[in-house]
């Protein structure tokens, strides 16, 4: 018992000095030029960054085209309303006989102006439209940042959605005739771990 108040004592001191030094640390290093060995240090400017780079993605027609505002699917890299006036329907694969699956198959069809094709081929559903088209960087990443909006995921599944999905990754294999997104996938898939680990923080 007698030992007791001298650990305290020694304990505060110990945090007393831990404090120092960290804010000793913090001072020494304004603007965040923390070694990149860090794995999960808080840079704001660094992930606002790191998502200005993936916004050009997200807005490319590969992928806007199926993340549209309204409610027909966008073709072409003018991002014109789909042909046939095909609608998202009520689980986002379609409507009445025009199901999205009728002409996309789960691989492109050769050849200019075919259906393209990857697993499943479909819209996010009405009641969770992931909608890209018309955010500004701002918009998108709150958005992206909210469960109630991106399908209940976490951060880290938004790397992994982003790394291993097959609907992404059809943007960098589109089909005969249609251009790809500014970044490499493993660009963009970087950027936005890159992000995550920097704290999500989001453009202005
Ligand atoms: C009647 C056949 C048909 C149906 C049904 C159909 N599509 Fe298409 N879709 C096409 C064809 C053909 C193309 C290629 C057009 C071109 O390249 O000019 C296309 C292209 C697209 C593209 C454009 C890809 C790009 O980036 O340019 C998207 C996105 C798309 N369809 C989504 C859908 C979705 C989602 C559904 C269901 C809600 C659907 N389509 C239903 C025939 C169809
Ligand atoms: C054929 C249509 C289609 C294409 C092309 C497509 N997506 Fe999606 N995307 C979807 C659907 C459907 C979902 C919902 C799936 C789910 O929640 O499991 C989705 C969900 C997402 C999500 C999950 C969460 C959220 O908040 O939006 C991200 C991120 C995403 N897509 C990014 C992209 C990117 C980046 C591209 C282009 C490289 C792309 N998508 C191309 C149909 C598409």
């Amino acid at each position: 018992m007698k030992k007791y108040p001298a650990r305290k004592t020694l304990g505060v001191a110990c945090l007393f000095a831990a404090l120092v030094f960290v804010s000793f640390a913090g001072a020494a290093s304004p603007g965040g030029t923390a070694s990149p060995a860090a794995p999960s240090a808080h840079d704001d400017v660094g992930a606002r960054r790191a998502f200005t780079a993936a916004y050009g993605v997200f807005l490319h027609p590969r992928c806007m085209n199926c993340h549209p505002s309204g409610d027909r699917p966008l073709q072409g890299d003018d991002s014109h309303p789909h042909a046939q006036n095909v609608q998202r329907g009520p689980l986002g694969d379609g409507k009445y006989g025009m199901k999205c699956g009728a002409c996309h198959q789960k691989e492109n069809i050769p050849g200019p102006h075919r259906p393209p094709g990857a697993i499943v081929w479909r819209l996010p559903p009405p009641k969770m439209p992931m909608i890209f088209q018309g955010k500004s960087p701002h918009e998108l990443c709150e958005q992206l940042k909210d469960p109630a909006r991106n399908g209940g995921r976490t951060l880290q599944q938004i790397i992994e959605h982003v790394s291993t999905d097959k609907l992404v990754g059809w943007g960098w294999d589109p089909g005969e005739g249609r251009t790809l997104p500014p970044l490499s996938r493993e660009e963009f898939a970087r950027g936005i771990k890159q992000w995550v680990e920097k704290g999500a923080a989001c453009p202005e």
